[in-house]
């Protein structure tokens, strides 16, 4: 793993895949120049990973959190350009500073009082959604927003888990009863940091595009690659597992969301019906399918607590074959019969543990083709 881009790890994210696994579908399914997209991108691995093999690639995610890391790494800007920027923030919030007010309590025992002074300010002047440099600087911000700030001088915040954003409550009291308090940290100091790390290695040599998107507005948000995708490689959020929004609440508020966790904002990231569930994948597949070349391939990461290899055979299957059906009667034909892994020990953790013991996912290919096969 050490020859890994250090932008994989820009920030951590939920259900991520591993990138060995989208080199191996590129290198298997496409060659230099074939257009790769994933409409539940989530952090950009697929989208990134192609980047680097010269795919041009593109990515939506429902989820602000996701579209911005992943839209950071598709058009990652200079590393000059992200210090010009950085020094130009801090020379304005040491000339103006603003005064700050800490959003709740929770804020007081998770920041340190100047600490937050520094991210408030950037939370209020990056333009992460209109500039790609901002953005940049948003995912690197969102990096180390929080963590175990025991181990590492660039978390900024109070102990927490660096992948899930802990309850403000909870945190509260898990925080007064080992006697916690917030570090100082300089943060802009932490960015050029964070930054020179990141680009120890030259970012890809061609850019992609990663849009905040339902991935059943797919086509409509790229309509200028319809057609030409060669390849997808994706995992939709999975049965009963997680809540993206309400374990991502603190990095979501940095990105202009609200200061507490909310619940069930994107109901696709919790499906509990299967009926609901099949129909929304779907949806989602009838709005990649008019991106896609002929006897382009789709290979689908997915797993389920309650759910054996075959039914999610079964229902991926069947979900392909009724949205591609609708589309001038595309054939869909699988690839080969499912290949199963574990799920990493952290990944499982991380999941809820009173609904989901989901500990391995399966990968499914399908080729879609106007002709079927004979
Ligand atoms: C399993 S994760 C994908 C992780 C990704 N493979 C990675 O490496 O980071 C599923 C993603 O689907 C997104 N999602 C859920 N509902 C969606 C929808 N209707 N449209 C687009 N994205 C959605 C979630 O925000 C989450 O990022």
């Amino acid at each position: 793993m050490s020859n890994r881009h250090p932008f994989h790890s820009l920030c951590p994210y939920f259900a991520m895949f591993p990138e060995e696994f989208v080199e191996h579908q590129v290198l298997t399914y496409t060659t230099p120049g074939d257009v790769v997209f994933d409409p539940f991108c989530g952090r950009g691995t697929t989208v990134f990973e192609s980047l680097l093999h010269g795919r041009p690639s593109y990515g939506v995610d429902i989820n602000p959190v996701a579209a911005c890391i992943a839209g950071a790494k598709a058009e990652a800007p200079s590393l000059q350009s992200i210090f010009r920027r950085i020094n130009e923030l801090e020379e304005s919030f040491t000339s103006d500073p603003i005064l700050s007010v800490a959003p709740s309590p929770f804020f007081e025992a998770c920041y340190e009082r100047n600490t937050l002074a520094e991210i408030l300010f950037l939370r209020e002047h990056l333009q992460w959604r209109h500039d790609q440099v901002d953005r940049f600087i948003a995912a690197l911000t969102l990096g180390v927003l929080h963590g175990e700030s025991h181990r590492s001088d660039y978390c900024l915040s109070n102990r927490m888990p660096r992948t899930i954003s802990t309850k403000p409550d909870y945190s509260i009291r898990w925080w007064a009863e080992r006697g916690l308090q917030p570090p100082r940290r300089r943060v802009f100091d932490v960015l050029r940091n964070t930054a020179t790390f990141r680009f120890r290695a030259p970012s890809a040599e061609i850019r992609g595009m990663v849009r905040q998107a339902d991935a059943r507005d797919s086509a409509a948000s790229f309509p200028e690659i319809c057609g030409k995708v060669r390849l997808v490689v994706t995992s939709p959020p999975y049965l009963d597992t997680t809540d993206y929004a309400e374990d991502q609440w603190l990095r979501l508020w940095f990105l202009g969301g609200a200061p507490f966790p909310e619940l069930r904002k994107n109901p696709d990231d919790r499906h509990t019906r299967i009926d609901r569930y099949w129909q929304f994948l779907c949806e989602a597949w009838a709005g990649v399918i008019p991106l896609l070349s002929d006897h382009a391939v789709i290979v689908v990461r997915i797993g389920g607590a309650k759910l054996t290899k075959d039914d999610l055979f079964r229902g991926v299957t069947q979900s392909l074959r009724d949205a591609a059906e609708s589309d001038h009667g595309r054939s869909v034909q699988p690839v080969h019969e499912g290949v199963t892994s574990s799920i990493r020990p952290r990944e499982v953790r991380a999941f809820r543990p009173a609904t989901s013991r989901a500990n391995v996912e399966h990968d499914f290919a399908y080729e879609l083709s106007y002709c079927p096969a004979a």
